[in-house]
């Protein structure tokens, strides 16, 4: 009996809070907003600055090596005050991680600040190129490095394939990084090399034999010696030499 009313006073207790609980609902309910409230945010203008060319190379994650030199170079701020401050956009081929590790050992230390610096920039056309322009574009391309026939670039196509070459290197488009109607990032599998850094200035023409070899027939030498002493003969191609050198 003394359970029961406990029981019949705890549910009336519970009934009567009910509503109560009920009651505070709509009150916490949000309020709907006024009909006439103008639209939030959409009259912030949006002007989107130049694409950040170091930022999406960071993203796509291969490219550490070529983003470690734009940014050393500060190439990179470059090229981003450029895409602010010309509407040509801009054309980059982004050597891979891998085409970094086909160079020569040493092949960067060896580089002055002021060769990063062209080496960089010869990686960068100032104007955009779609893919497809690629068929139509004239040799040799403008880089961002200096003029001339030993800074030249060329593009040719042939079916599907983009090749770039320097002279010194033959490198193919392998992948298309970023691209929109401004900016275009492709990838390249091998680190374009411009002769103006890489190939010694002047190939001296290969030295006439000194005249008293002339006749001496099976004994004279046959491989003539350059000044150091190296066979001209042996793969002796070294671009590199005069930088460690000096
Ligand atoms: C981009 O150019 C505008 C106008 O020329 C200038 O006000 C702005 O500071 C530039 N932004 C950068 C990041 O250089
Ligand atoms: C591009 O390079 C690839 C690989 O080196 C080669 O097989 C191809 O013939 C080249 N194509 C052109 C158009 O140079
Ligand atoms: C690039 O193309 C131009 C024009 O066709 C040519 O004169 C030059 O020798 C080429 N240079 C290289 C490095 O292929
Ligand atoms: C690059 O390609 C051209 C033409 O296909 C070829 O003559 C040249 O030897 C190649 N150079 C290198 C360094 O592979």
């Amino acid at each position: 009996m003394k359970t029961q009313i406990i029981i019949s006073i705890s549910l009336a207790f519970l009934l009567l809070n009910i509503p109560k609980t009920l009651s505070l609902s709509p009150a916490a309910a949000p309020a709907k907003p006024p009909p006439s409230s103008p639209a939030p945010a959409a009259q912030v203008a949006v002007t989107p600055g130049p694409l950040d060319v170091a930022k999406i190379l960071d993203k796509a994650g291969r490219f550490t090596v070529f983003l470690r030199l734009l940014k050393s170079t500060q190439e990179d701020v470059e090229l981003y005050q450029q895409l602010n401050e010309t509407h040509n956009g801009a054309t980059v081929f982004a050597p891979s991680d891998g085409a970094f590790s086909g160079l020569k050992a040493g092949t960067l230390n060896s580089l002055s600040d002021g060769d990063k610096s062209e080496l960089v920039k010869y990686h960068i056309v100032p104007f955009f190129i779609s893919s497809a322009q690629f068929q139509t574009v004239s040799n040799p391309l403008k880089t961002l490095a200096g003029s001339g026939k030993r800074f030249q670039l060329n593009v040719t196509t042939s079916d599907s394939m983009v090749n770039v070459t320097s002279g010194l290197t033959n490198a193919t488009v392998s992948g298309i990084v970023y691209a929109d109607d401004k900016v275009a990032i492709y990838q390249v599998d091998k680190v374009l090399l411009p002769m103006e850094i890489f190939a010694p200035k002047a190939l001296a023409p290969a030295p006439a034999p000194p005249k008293s070899l002339k006749g001496e027939g099976a004994d004279g030498p046959a491989v003539p010696k350059d000044a150091s002493g190296a066979a001209l003969g042996k793969t002796c191609f070294s671009p590199y030499k005069k930088y460690r050198d000096s």
